[in-house]
């Protein structure tokens, strides 16, 4: 997963292409390089860590003019974190060079092809294999690059984005995809290609996302699409409704603490116009889409990471509200565990990116089998919605952190609208059930707002426990998958052990790591909604306490009872059990930024990690 810009038109192209870099830096930043044409010659520069490092290059190393460029930061799939392995690759002539996202599935067989014809291979990277198969096409292809570039890519399989640069050419970019993102900034008198519209927002916000196995061949003042087979695409550009500032930080130190504090006006806009006045569910489904719903004997989500989590949240209300049996399932496990799916079930895939691999994969497995398939996706354009027969977008605008936050959070809202729209069509629910539900829908942002408002003695815990070993999170019913997020973020932020357990499960063996100070934090249920939900958890706190356990109480207002069993109790709002989620949420995760934080650790892009993982 990585961050590609390419420029051609009357700028300094270095200039265009760094700063668009920027702004993708969190697609990866195990290396970054440039490529620019200058007199008839290919420069490169790229260096193995963040982008400051490869800026430091050409601080001490400058690059000449040029208008015509394509830069990379890097995610490592094939080939370690290395100057060597950087990006971009130049073919043995001299002549080409190329930028990738993805995973050339059969690039062994072509390095050896390579290396027997008498290439000598530079890296260790799949990517390098695109530089010499190009230029080995070129005379083939009469020296159109476009056409160098449809036949490589008919010999590539797996996942890539292209994008290239002929020396000889000096006022072209081509670049070509499948099963990876990009998209073409439309300018005046310039164009750009991008993995992100982040890339070149700054510049225009015309834009256009390319197709499965399509080419573009970009050069000032002309755009020319076609498919693998060199056959001419229709294209549909559109317009980027959000600026840079958005994607900014807002005046936060962090991304993540601007999309935490973003989260309220995300819950909002995510349910925005699919309320109508009558309080019913609104989606825009035509009469065919809602016999279809009405045929669905089941529902399967698929999804990976804080995206299961949420679909492990939304089961409890779909079950509930439909009466349907709903399966989650990892992505990644999902289509090799040979799993029961036709044309009456209904595939659910959630993804923030659009562009998690395990997902995509998952899906197309689900639609092989004939199933229905439906995207909760916050990126519009991106490829697991357009491969699905529909798609409810959040509306929580662009993420940038690598930890999912106000995406957990519009993903159930989105999920519990399907929940609430399958009742609706299917008579599950009264009428009048389904706008109690909406109401409650309706009051969360204010909610989630009160939560954001008194944070302070969460960071506090933080900062106190930041030297813990180990962290445990217990949770009941829609609870539980709240505890597996909580753990998650201080996994992935703080580095640090920490798991999440449905509480019932501790007395079956994991109650023997609680030992002395060990902190736990329960996220309690309403002692309105189940009481016995309630009565069980302080039950489990108890057990922990009992064992010298530091009980860390997320518990609503007005919940006294808590208040005698645990060491802490960080208050939320009193709301519905199946609303509880949005608001328990966000303690945990201010927790793991501010424990992060205390560990001087990189929150926004966090090791190891990267923002959309588009590798299986
Ligand atoms: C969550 O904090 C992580 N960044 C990760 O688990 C993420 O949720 C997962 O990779 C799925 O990403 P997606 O929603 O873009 O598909």
């Amino acid at each position: 997963m990585c961050g590609i810009v390419g420029y051609v038109g009357s700028k300094q192209a270095l200039d265009v292409i760094v700063n668009g870099l920027r702004r993708l830096e969190y697609r990866g930043y195990d290396s970054a390089g440039v490529a620019i044409i200058s007199d008839g010659a290919l420069v490169v520069r790229k260096k193995a860590g963040k982008l400051a490092n490869l800026e430091t290059l050409i601080g001490s190393d400058p690059m000449p003019d040029s208008t015509t460029g394509i830069g990379h930061t890097r995610w490592a799939t094939h080939g370690g974190p290395t100057d060597r392995n950087a990006h971009p690759h130049v073919s043995e002539d001299g002549r080409v060079a190329v930028i990738h996202n993805g995973i050339i599935e059969n690039f062994a067989g072509l390095r050896a092809e390579l290396t027997a014809a008498g290439v000598v291979l530079a890296s260790e990277t799949d990517t390098e294999v695109v530089a010499h198969l190009l230029a080995h096409s070129l005379p083939e292809a009469d020296g159109d690059l476009a056409e160098a570039m449809r036949r490589t890519c008919r010999r590539l399989e797996g996942a890539f984005t292209l994008v290239c640069i002929d020396r000889t050419q000096p006022d072209l970019v081509v670049a070509a995809r499948r099963n990876s993102p990009l998209v073409v900034g439309l300018g005046e008198g310039e164009n750009f290609v991008a993995s992100d519209v982040a890339a070149f927002v700054d510049h225009t916000r015309s834009a256009l996302e390319l197709g499965q196995d399509q080419v573009v061949a970009i050069r000032p003042d002309s755009v020319v699409v076609t498919d693998f087979a060199g056959e001419p695409v229709e294209t549909r550009p559109f317009h980027v409704d959000w600026d840079t500032s958005a994607a900014e930080k807002g005046g936060y130190d962090l991304y993540m603490l601007k999309e935490i504090a973003e989260q309220p006006r995300a819950v909002a806009d995510s349910l925005r116009g699919r309320i109508s006045k009558d309080h019913r569910i609104q989606l825009d489904a035509s009469e065919a889409e809602d016999a279809a719903l009405r045929a669905v004997t089941k529902v399967v989500v698929i999804a990976c990471g804080t995206a299961a989590h949420a679909g492990m949240v939304a089961k409890y209300a779909i079950e509930h509200w439909t009466r349907l049996p709903v399966e989650v399932e990892l992505a990644s496990e999902f289509r090799y565990r040979d799993p029961i799916v036709g044309p009456d079930t209904l595939v659910i895939a959630i993804s923030q990116s659009g562009e998690t691999m395990d997902t995509l994969m998952a899906l197309r497995h689900a639609k092989a089998q004939g199933a229905k398939t439906l995207a909760i996706c916050n990126t519009v354009g991106s490829t697991i919605p357009r491969e699905s027969d529909a798609v409810l977008y959040t509306y929580a605008g662009p993420e940038i952190s690598v930890a999912s936050t106000k995406a957990f959070l519009t993903q159930i809202i989105a999920a519990y609208l399907v929940g609430l729209y399958l009742a609706q069509v299917r008579g599950s629910m009264f009428e009048d059930e389904i706008r109690g539900i909406l109401e409650e829908l309706d009051s969360m942002p204010s909610k989630v707002d009160l939560v954001l408002d008194t944070t302070e003695p969460v960071r506090a815990l933080a900062r106190e426990l930041a030297s813990s070993t180990s962290v445990l999170f217990l949770g009941r019913h829609v609870g539980f998958p709240v505890a597996l997020e909580g753990a998650l973020k201080l996994k992935e932020l703080a580095y640090m052990h920490a798991e999440g357990f449905a509480a019932g499960e501790l007395k079956h063996g994991p109650i023997a790591l609680i030992e002395e100070g060990v902190p736990v934090i329960v996220i309690v249920p309403s002692p309105r909604g189940r009481s016995v939900l309630h009565d069980k958890i302080v039950s489990n706190i108890q057990e922990v306490r009992a064992r010298g356990a530091r009980v860390i109480a997320i518990a609503e207002e007005g919940d006294e009872v808590i208040a005698e069993f645990a060491d802490h109790v960080i208050r939320i709002p009193a709301v519905p059990t199946l609303m509880q989620p949005l608001v328990a949420t966000v303690p945990l995760q201010v927790f793991a930024c501010e424990m992060a934080t205390a560990r001087g650790l990189d929150v926004d892009q966090p090791r190891n990690l990267a923002k959309s993982v588009t590798v299986e």
